[in-house]
Protein backbone atom coordinates (compact mmCIF):
# COMPACT_ATOMS: atom_id res chain seq x y z
CA UNK A 1 0.00 0.00 0.00
CA UNK A 2 2.73 2.28 -0.20
CA UNK A 3 0.58 4.01 -3.20
CA UNK A 4 -1.67 5.31 0.09
CA UNK A 5 1.59 6.91 1.63
CA UNK A 6 2.45 8.65 -1.91
CA UNK A 7 -1.28 9.89 -2.42
CA UNK A 8 -0.89 11.51 1.56
CA UNK A 9 1.89 12.89 1.12
CA UNK A 10 1.25 14.80 -2.14
CA UNK A 11 -2.12 15.70 -0.44
CA UNK A 12 -0.02 17.24 2.75
CA UNK A 13 1.78 19.29 0.08
CA UNK A 14 -0.97 20.32 -1.51
CA UNK A 15 -2.70 20.87 1.46
CA UNK A 16 -0.12 23.36 2.65
CA UNK A 17 0.15 24.90 -0.55
CA UNK A 18 -3.96 25.63 -0.37
CA UNK A 19 -3.19 27.71 3.24
CA UNK A 20 -0.14 29.37 1.51
CA UNK A 21 -2.09 30.55 -1.73
CA UNK A 22 -5.34 31.77 0.47
CA UNK A 23 -2.69 33.74 2.71
CA UNK A 24 -1.06 35.28 0.03
CA UNK A 25 -4.39 36.45 -1.72
CA UNK A 26 -5.61 37.55 1.51
CA UNK A 27 -2.48 39.65 2.38
CA UNK A 28 -2.82 41.14 -1.45
CA UNK A 29 -6.74 41.84 -0.76
CA UNK A 30 -5.74 43.61 2.68
CA UNK A 31 -2.54 45.50 1.58
CA UNK A 32 -4.27 46.06 -2.59
CA UNK A 33 -1.19 45.22 -4.23
CA UNK A 34 -0.87 43.35 -7.28
CA UNK A 35 2.64 42.19 -7.10
CA UNK A 36 2.07 38.19 -5.66
CA UNK A 37 -0.69 37.37 -8.42
CA UNK A 38 2.90 36.73 -10.90
CA UNK A 39 3.61 34.19 -8.11
CA UNK A 40 -0.15 32.75 -7.76
CA UNK A 41 -0.09 32.49 -11.35
CA UNK A 42 3.22 30.14 -11.45
CA UNK A 43 2.26 28.13 -8.43
CA UNK A 44 -1.31 27.46 -10.00
CA UNK A 45 0.55 26.28 -12.87
CA UNK A 46 2.64 24.31 -11.48
CA UNK A 47 -0.05 22.69 -9.40
CA UNK A 48 -2.06 22.08 -12.68
CA UNK A 49 0.56 20.73 -14.10
CA UNK A 50 1.59 18.51 -11.10
CA UNK A 51 -1.88 16.82 -10.81
CA UNK A 52 -3.16 16.42 -14.44
CA UNK A 53 0.00 14.84 -15.32
CA UNK A 54 1.22 13.09 -12.58
CA UNK A 55 -1.09 13.15 -9.35
CA UNK A 56 -4.78 12.43 -11.07
CA UNK A 57 -3.96 10.13 -13.73
CA UNK A 58 -1.85 7.46 -11.82
CA UNK A 59 -5.58 7.46 -9.40
CA UNK A 60 -8.22 7.62 -12.30
CA UNK A 61 -6.22 4.74 -14.61
CA UNK A 62 -5.30 2.08 -11.66
CA UNK A 63 -6.61 2.98 -8.06
CA UNK A 64 -9.88 3.55 -8.96
CA UNK A 65 -11.06 1.63 -11.75
CA UNK A 66 -9.82 -0.94 -9.29
CA UNK A 67 -12.16 0.12 -6.47
CA UNK A 68 -14.63 0.17 -8.74
CA UNK A 69 -14.25 -3.00 -9.74
CA UNK A 70 -14.39 -4.17 -6.61
CA UNK A 71 -16.77 -2.29 -4.87
CA UNK A 72 -20.09 -0.43 -6.36
CA UNK A 73 -20.85 1.40 -3.02
CA UNK A 74 -17.65 3.80 -4.32
CA UNK A 75 -19.15 4.76 -7.81
CA UNK A 76 -20.58 7.51 -6.46
CA UNK A 77 -18.04 9.28 -4.25
CA UNK A 78 -15.41 8.11 -7.58
CA UNK A 79 -17.71 9.95 -9.72
CA UNK A 80 -17.39 13.18 -7.90
CA UNK A 81 -13.63 13.12 -7.87
CA UNK A 82 -13.16 12.13 -11.04
CA UNK A 83 -15.15 15.08 -12.78
CA UNK A 84 -13.42 17.56 -10.06
CA UNK A 85 -10.28 15.83 -11.70
CA UNK A 86 -11.70 16.44 -15.39
CA UNK A 87 -12.76 20.10 -14.66
CA UNK A 88 -9.79 20.91 -12.46
CA UNK A 89 -7.13 22.36 -15.39
CA UNK A 90 -10.05 24.41 -16.89
CA UNK A 91 -10.94 26.16 -13.53
CA UNK A 92 -6.95 26.22 -13.47
CA UNK A 93 -6.56 27.72 -16.48
CA UNK A 94 -9.24 30.89 -15.74
CA UNK A 95 -8.25 31.12 -12.62
CA UNK A 96 -4.21 31.37 -14.02
CA UNK A 97 -5.83 34.22 -16.82
CA UNK A 98 -7.58 35.98 -14.23
CA UNK A 99 -4.18 36.16 -11.59
CA UNK A 100 -2.20 37.12 -15.15
CA UNK A 101 -4.50 40.40 -15.67
CA UNK A 102 -4.33 41.02 -11.76
CA UNK A 103 -0.37 40.82 -12.08
CA UNK A 104 -0.60 43.57 -15.12
CA UNK A 105 -1.94 45.91 -12.91
CA UNK A 106 -5.63 45.56 -14.02
CA UNK A 107 -7.71 46.41 -11.27
CA UNK A 108 -11.24 45.30 -12.58
CA UNK A 109 -10.62 41.56 -12.24
CA UNK A 110 -9.37 41.61 -8.78
CA UNK A 111 -12.43 40.82 -7.16
CA UNK A 112 -13.11 37.88 -8.96
CA UNK A 113 -9.87 36.10 -8.75
CA UNK A 114 -10.17 36.50 -5.14
CA UNK A 115 -13.34 34.73 -4.80
CA UNK A 116 -12.14 31.86 -7.32
CA UNK A 117 -8.85 31.70 -5.90
CA UNK A 118 -10.72 31.07 -2.83
CA UNK A 119 -13.54 28.57 -4.17
CA UNK A 120 -10.36 26.64 -5.47
CA UNK A 121 -8.61 25.63 -2.51
CA UNK A 122 -11.94 25.32 -0.71
CA UNK A 123 -12.84 22.82 -3.24
CA UNK A 124 -9.28 21.31 -3.52
CA UNK A 125 -9.35 20.50 0.13
CA UNK A 126 -12.80 18.98 0.13
CA UNK A 127 -11.67 17.03 -2.40
CA UNK A 128 -8.45 15.61 -0.85
CA UNK A 129 -10.74 15.29 2.71
CA UNK A 130 -13.23 12.70 0.40
CA UNK A 131 -10.56 11.00 -0.85
CA UNK A 132 -8.35 10.39 2.46
CA UNK A 133 -11.82 10.26 4.81
CA UNK A 134 -13.67 8.21 2.75
CA UNK A 135 -12.42 6.60 -0.61
CA UNK A 136 -8.86 5.42 0.92
CA UNK A 137 -10.39 3.67 4.20
CA UNK A 138 -12.37 1.87 1.43
CA UNK A 139 -10.00 0.60 -1.05
CA UNK A 140 -7.91 -0.53 2.00
CA UNK A 141 -10.42 -2.25 3.24
CA UNK A 142 -12.06 -4.02 -0.19
CA UNK A 143 -8.73 -4.45 -2.30
CA UNK A 144 -6.71 -7.41 -3.24
CA UNK A 145 -2.88 -8.00 -2.62
CA UNK A 146 -2.93 -8.30 -6.44
CA UNK A 147 -4.78 -5.14 -6.90
CA UNK A 148 -2.00 -2.89 -4.49
CA UNK A 149 0.93 -4.79 -6.54
CA UNK A 150 -0.82 -2.92 -9.82
CA UNK A 151 -1.39 0.10 -7.92
CA UNK A 152 2.04 0.28 -5.87
CA UNK A 153 3.67 -0.19 -8.98
CA UNK A 154 1.87 2.34 -11.15
CA UNK A 155 2.70 5.07 -8.48
CA UNK A 156 5.98 4.39 -8.47
CA UNK A 157 6.93 4.31 -12.21
CA UNK A 158 8.47 7.32 -12.45
CA UNK A 159 9.51 7.46 -16.52
CA UNK A 160 7.93 10.23 -17.67
CA UNK A 161 10.79 12.88 -18.93
CA UNK A 162 9.32 15.71 -17.49
CA UNK A 163 6.85 14.63 -14.90
CA UNK A 164 9.00 11.49 -13.87
CA UNK A 165 11.89 10.77 -11.15
CA UNK A 166 11.86 14.38 -10.09
CA UNK A 167 8.94 15.64 -10.11
CA UNK A 168 7.64 14.72 -6.56
CA UNK A 169 11.13 16.45 -4.94
CA UNK A 170 10.20 19.33 -7.50
CA UNK A 171 6.97 19.59 -6.02
CA UNK A 172 8.34 19.40 -2.16
CA UNK A 173 11.11 21.97 -3.24
CA UNK A 174 8.10 24.18 -4.67
CA UNK A 175 6.32 24.02 -1.40
CA UNK A 176 9.62 24.49 0.70
CA UNK A 177 9.74 27.40 -1.20
CA UNK A 178 6.52 28.87 -0.85
CA UNK A 179 6.18 27.61 3.20
CA UNK A 180 9.34 29.65 3.38
CA UNK A 181 7.10 32.80 2.16
CA UNK A 182 4.36 31.91 4.09
CA UNK A 183 4.12 34.31 7.63
CA UNK A 184 3.90 33.01 11.48
CA UNK A 185 0.12 33.08 11.76
CA UNK A 186 -1.06 30.19 9.55
CA UNK A 187 1.64 27.90 11.67
CA UNK A 188 4.24 27.05 8.85
CA UNK A 189 6.88 28.87 10.26
CA UNK A 190 8.47 32.32 9.48
CA UNK A 191 7.94 35.87 9.85
CA UNK A 192 4.80 37.78 9.40
CA UNK A 193 6.76 40.33 7.30
CA UNK A 194 8.18 38.98 4.38
CA UNK A 195 12.13 40.82 4.55
CA UNK A 196 14.34 40.62 1.58
CA UNK A 197 17.14 38.64 2.27
CA UNK A 198 19.72 41.09 0.70
CA UNK A 199 18.54 43.79 2.75
CA UNK A 200 19.17 41.89 5.86
CA UNK A 201 22.38 40.85 5.58
CA UNK A 202 23.92 44.01 5.25
CA UNK A 203 27.67 43.75 5.68
CA UNK A 204 28.80 45.53 8.72
CA UNK A 205 31.18 48.34 8.51
CA UNK A 206 34.24 47.22 10.02
CA UNK A 207 37.57 46.72 9.14
CA UNK A 208 38.39 42.95 9.34
CA UNK A 209 35.86 41.38 6.82
CA UNK A 210 33.50 40.16 9.28
CA UNK A 211 32.71 35.96 8.67
CA UNK A 212 29.21 35.39 7.26
CA UNK A 213 29.23 32.32 8.45
CA UNK A 214 30.62 30.85 11.85
CA UNK A 215 30.55 27.19 12.67
CA UNK A 216 31.97 25.83 16.17
CA UNK A 217 31.76 22.50 17.07
CA UNK A 218 29.09 21.20 15.29
CA UNK A 219 27.61 17.60 15.80
CA UNK A 220 24.88 16.05 14.15
CA UNK A 221 23.58 12.36 13.94
CA UNK A 222 21.41 10.27 12.10
CA UNK A 223 19.61 8.47 15.04
CA UNK A 224 22.53 7.08 16.88
CA UNK A 225 25.32 7.15 14.21
CA UNK A 226 27.02 10.66 14.69
CA UNK A 227 28.24 11.77 11.19
CA UNK A 228 29.50 15.19 12.51
CA UNK A 229 32.12 15.48 15.56
CA UNK A 230 32.72 18.47 16.68
CA UNK A 231 32.97 21.23 13.33
CA UNK A 232 34.98 24.12 12.68
CA UNK A 233 34.60 26.34 9.70
CA UNK A 234 34.40 29.94 9.03
CA UNK A 235 33.43 31.72 5.60
CA UNK A 236 34.16 35.42 5.49
CA UNK A 237 32.43 37.92 3.94
CA UNK A 238 33.09 37.85 0.08
CA UNK A 239 35.13 34.70 0.57
CA UNK A 240 35.05 31.16 -1.32
CA UNK A 241 35.50 28.06 0.37
CA UNK A 242 36.29 24.74 -0.66
CA UNK A 243 35.47 21.84 1.50
CA UNK A 244 36.90 18.56 0.07
CA UNK A 245 36.76 15.22 1.35
CA UNK A 246 35.93 11.28 0.47
CA UNK A 247 32.96 10.09 0.13
CA UNK A 248 31.04 9.70 2.78
CA UNK A 249 33.02 11.98 5.08
CA UNK A 250 29.74 13.88 5.85
CA UNK A 251 30.18 16.94 3.33
CA UNK A 252 26.48 16.83 2.50
CA UNK A 253 25.47 16.24 6.17
CA UNK A 254 27.65 19.47 7.04
CA UNK A 255 25.98 21.83 4.31
CA UNK A 256 22.40 20.39 5.32
CA UNK A 257 23.52 21.20 9.02
CA UNK A 258 23.77 24.54 8.10
CA UNK A 259 20.51 24.69 5.92
CA UNK A 260 19.12 23.38 8.47
CA UNK A 261 17.46 20.63 7.06
CA UNK A 262 19.50 18.26 9.09
CA UNK A 263 19.30 18.94 13.53
CA UNK A 264 22.53 19.83 15.03
CA UNK A 265 23.20 17.93 18.08
CA UNK A 266 25.42 20.41 19.77
CA UNK A 267 27.72 23.28 18.94
CA UNK A 268 26.63 26.22 17.07
CA UNK A 269 26.03 28.36 13.95
CA UNK A 270 25.91 31.92 13.14
CA UNK A 271 25.06 33.81 10.09
CA UNK A 272 26.82 37.31 10.31
CA UNK A 273 26.95 36.91 14.10
CA UNK A 274 22.86 35.56 14.63
CA UNK A 275 22.86 32.57 16.50
CA UNK A 276 20.90 30.35 14.04
CA UNK A 277 21.83 26.83 15.18
CA UNK A 278 18.25 25.99 15.69
CA UNK A 279 16.48 28.12 13.23
CA UNK A 280 14.03 26.81 11.18
CA UNK A 281 15.27 26.15 7.26
CA UNK A 282 12.64 28.64 5.58
CA UNK A 283 13.58 31.16 8.40
CA UNK A 284 17.28 30.60 7.13
CA UNK A 285 16.81 30.94 4.18
CA UNK A 286 15.06 34.15 4.25
CA UNK A 287 18.29 35.30 6.62
CA UNK A 288 20.80 34.66 3.31
CA UNK A 289 21.39 31.16 3.37
CA UNK A 290 21.11 29.07 0.17
CA UNK A 291 21.69 25.79 -0.57
CA UNK A 292 21.80 23.93 -3.94
CA UNK A 293 21.02 20.85 -3.02
CA UNK A 294 23.45 17.43 -4.44
CA UNK A 295 21.22 16.39 -7.56
CA UNK A 296 19.35 19.17 -9.15
CA UNK A 297 15.65 20.35 -8.76
CA UNK A 298 14.73 22.59 -11.05
CA UNK A 299 10.40 22.89 -11.74
CA UNK A 300 10.35 21.00 -14.87
CA UNK A 301 6.91 21.52 -16.62
CA UNK A 302 8.00 25.66 -15.73
CA UNK A 303 9.66 27.94 -17.90
CA UNK A 304 13.23 28.54 -17.55
CA UNK A 305 12.29 32.37 -17.15
CA UNK A 306 9.62 31.31 -14.71
CA UNK A 307 12.16 29.01 -12.96
CA UNK A 308 13.82 31.73 -12.11
CA UNK A 309 10.99 34.19 -11.79
CA UNK A 310 10.14 31.87 -8.75
CA UNK A 311 13.89 32.24 -7.39
CA UNK A 312 13.10 35.56 -6.73
CA UNK A 313 9.76 35.58 -4.63
CA UNK A 314 10.96 36.57 -1.61
CA UNK A 315 11.98 39.38 -2.39
CA UNK A 316 10.47 42.86 -3.82
CA UNK A 317 9.54 43.05 -7.44
CA UNK A 318 11.61 46.61 -8.87
CA UNK A 319 14.84 45.14 -9.22
CA UNK A 320 14.13 41.33 -10.57
CA UNK A 321 14.45 41.98 -14.48
CA UNK A 322 17.94 43.27 -13.98
CA UNK A 323 18.97 39.99 -11.88
CA UNK A 324 17.28 37.66 -14.75
CA UNK A 325 19.72 39.53 -16.94
CA UNK A 326 22.60 39.00 -14.76
CA UNK A 327 21.63 35.27 -14.76
CA UNK A 328 21.40 35.33 -18.59
CA UNK A 329 24.89 37.12 -18.63
CA UNK A 330 26.20 34.36 -16.31
CA UNK A 331 24.34 31.43 -18.11
CA UNK A 332 24.00 32.50 -21.77
CA UNK A 333 22.34 28.67 -23.07
CA UNK A 334 19.73 29.25 -20.19
CA UNK A 335 18.90 32.43 -22.09
CA UNK A 336 18.41 30.81 -25.50
CA UNK A 337 16.10 28.60 -24.11
CA UNK A 338 14.21 31.14 -21.93
CA UNK A 339 10.44 30.11 -22.46
CA UNK A 340 10.97 26.54 -22.62
CA UNK A 341 9.99 23.98 -19.81
CA UNK A 342 12.99 23.48 -17.49
CA UNK A 343 12.43 19.86 -17.79
CA UNK A 344 13.19 19.79 -21.58
CA UNK A 345 16.81 20.82 -20.19
CA UNK A 346 20.03 18.71 -20.22
CA UNK A 347 21.33 17.47 -16.20
CA UNK A 348 23.58 19.88 -16.91
CA UNK A 349 21.83 22.76 -17.82
CA UNK A 350 19.30 22.17 -14.88
CA UNK A 351 22.13 22.10 -12.80
CA UNK A 352 22.73 25.72 -13.85
CA UNK A 353 19.47 26.48 -13.32
CA UNK A 354 19.31 25.50 -10.34
CA UNK A 355 22.31 27.77 -9.38
CA UNK A 356 20.51 31.26 -11.31
CA UNK A 357 17.72 30.15 -9.41
CA UNK A 358 19.32 30.06 -6.38
CA UNK A 359 21.04 33.33 -6.85
CA UNK A 360 17.45 34.94 -7.78
CA UNK A 361 17.31 35.00 -3.95
CA UNK A 362 20.58 37.21 -3.27
CA UNK A 363 21.71 34.86 -0.86
CA UNK A 364 24.26 36.40 1.63
CA UNK A 365 25.63 32.89 1.68
CA UNK A 366 25.34 30.49 -1.37
CA UNK A 367 26.03 27.00 -0.26
CA UNK A 368 27.19 24.22 -3.04
CA UNK A 369 27.25 20.47 -3.07
CA UNK A 370 29.03 19.10 -5.76
CA UNK A 371 27.55 21.55 -8.42
CA UNK A 372 29.77 19.70 -11.24
CA UNK A 373 29.02 16.33 -10.56
CA UNK A 374 27.84 14.25 -13.26
CA UNK A 375 28.76 17.02 -15.77
CA UNK A 376 30.72 16.72 -18.78
CA UNK A 377 34.02 18.13 -18.67
CA UNK A 378 33.43 21.78 -20.75
CA UNK A 379 30.54 22.43 -18.76
CA UNK A 380 32.89 21.29 -15.27
CA UNK A 381 34.77 24.23 -16.98
CA UNK A 382 31.53 26.22 -17.46
CA UNK A 383 30.32 25.76 -13.61
CA UNK A 384 33.67 26.50 -12.21
CA UNK A 385 33.96 30.10 -14.52
CA UNK A 386 30.78 31.01 -13.16
CA UNK A 387 31.52 29.95 -9.28
CA UNK A 388 34.31 32.56 -9.47
CA UNK A 389 32.43 35.06 -11.66
CA UNK A 390 29.88 34.46 -8.45
CA UNK A 391 32.87 35.13 -6.00
CA UNK A 392 33.80 38.21 -7.55
CA UNK A 393 30.45 39.45 -6.98
CA UNK A 394 30.93 39.38 -3.62
CA UNK A 395 28.49 36.50 -2.84
CA UNK A 396 30.48 34.29 -0.30
CA UNK A 397 30.74 30.71 -0.67
CA UNK A 398 30.66 27.22 1.08
CA UNK A 399 31.90 24.67 -2.28
CA UNK A 400 32.15 21.01 -2.06
CA UNK A 401 33.32 19.32 -4.15
CA UNK A 402 34.49 15.93 -5.57
CA UNK A 403 36.93 17.54 -8.47
CA UNK A 404 39.13 18.97 -4.88
CA UNK A 405 42.05 19.89 -7.55
CA UNK A 406 40.05 22.30 -9.81
CA UNK A 407 37.81 23.54 -5.89
CA UNK A 408 40.66 24.08 -4.24
CA UNK A 409 42.29 26.09 -7.16
CA UNK A 410 39.94 28.86 -6.82
CA UNK A 411 39.00 28.97 -3.30
CA UNK A 412 40.69 31.38 -1.08
CA UNK A 413 41.01 29.10 2.08
CA UNK A 414 40.17 25.09 1.98
CA UNK A 415 39.00 22.42 4.82
CA UNK A 416 39.72 19.04 4.60
CA UNK A 417 36.88 16.21 5.88
CA UNK A 418 37.56 13.33 7.34
CA UNK A 419 35.17 10.77 8.70
CA UNK A 420 32.91 13.94 10.10
CA UNK A 421 35.99 15.94 11.47
CA UNK A 422 38.04 18.51 10.04
CA UNK A 423 41.47 17.46 9.53
CA UNK A 424 43.20 20.45 7.80
CA UNK A 425 42.63 23.70 6.78
CA UNK A 426 44.47 26.76 4.86
CA UNK A 427 44.88 28.55 1.85
CA UNK A 428 43.46 27.07 -1.17
CA UNK A 429 46.71 27.22 -3.25
CA UNK A 430 48.58 25.53 0.29
CA UNK A 431 46.63 22.66 0.07
CA UNK A 432 47.04 22.43 -3.32
CA UNK A 433 50.46 21.59 -2.57
CA UNK A 434 50.29 19.44 0.67
CA UNK A 435 51.73 16.03 0.61
CA UNK A 436 48.57 14.41 2.30
CA UNK A 437 46.10 15.93 0.52
CA UNK A 438 48.09 15.64 -3.36
CA UNK A 439 48.03 11.73 -2.08
CA UNK A 440 44.87 11.66 -0.54
CA UNK A 441 42.76 13.77 -2.92
CA UNK A 442 44.36 14.85 -6.06
CA UNK A 443 45.75 11.31 -7.03
CA UNK A 444 49.35 12.40 -7.35
N1 LIG B 1 19.90 9.87 5.83
C1 LIG B 1 20.92 9.24 6.42
N2 LIG B 1 20.71 8.30 7.37
C2 LIG B 1 21.76 7.68 7.97
N3 LIG B 1 23.04 7.92 7.70
C3 LIG B 1 23.30 8.83 6.76
C4 LIG B 1 22.27 9.54 6.06
N4 LIG B 1 22.84 10.39 5.19
C5 LIG B 1 24.16 10.21 5.33
N5 LIG B 1 24.44 9.29 6.25
C6 LIG B 1 25.77 8.85 6.69
O1 LIG B 1 26.49 9.98 7.17
C7 LIG B 1 27.84 9.96 6.72
C8 LIG B 1 28.13 11.23 5.95
O2 LIG B 1 27.38 11.23 4.72
P1 LIG B 1 27.36 12.48 3.74
O3 LIG B 1 26.34 12.21 2.73
O4 LIG B 1 27.27 13.71 4.54
O5 LIG B 1 28.81 12.37 3.11
P2 LIG B 1 29.45 13.17 1.89
O6 LIG B 1 30.78 13.63 2.35
O7 LIG B 1 28.52 14.17 1.38
O8 LIG B 1 29.65 12.01 0.83
P3 LIG B 1 29.59 12.05 -0.79
O9 LIG B 1 30.92 12.56 -1.22
O10 LIG B 1 29.41 10.61 -1.15
O11 LIG B 1 28.45 12.91 -1.19
C9 LIG B 1 27.98 8.70 5.87
O12 LIG B 1 28.52 7.70 6.70
C10 LIG B 1 26.58 8.34 5.50
O13 LIG B 1 26.43 6.96 5.36
MG1 LIG C 1 27.57 14.44 -0.49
Amino acid sequence: MEALDIIRAEHRGMWRLTTALDTIGQDMELSGSSAEAQVVGLMLAYLNSYTDRMHHPKEDECLFRLLRARSPQAAADIEQLQAEHREGPAQLAALQALAERVAQGDVEPRSAFFEKLHQYTGDLRSHIRLEEATVMPLARRTLTGADWQEIDTAFLDNDDPLFGVNARAEFAALRARIVALAPDPIGLGGAAARTNPAAVATPTQSTAPPAVLEIKALTSHYGRIQALHGVDIEVADGQLVALVGANGAGKTTLLRTISGVQPASGGSIRLQSKEITHMSPDKRVRAGICQVPEGRQVFGPLSIDDNLHLGAFTRPKGDISADIERMYQLFPILREKRQLPAGTLSGGQQQMLAMARALMGRPRLLLLDEPSMGLAPLLVDEVFRIVKDLKADGIAILLVEQNAHAALSIADVGYVMETGSITLSGPGNELLHNERVKQAYLGI
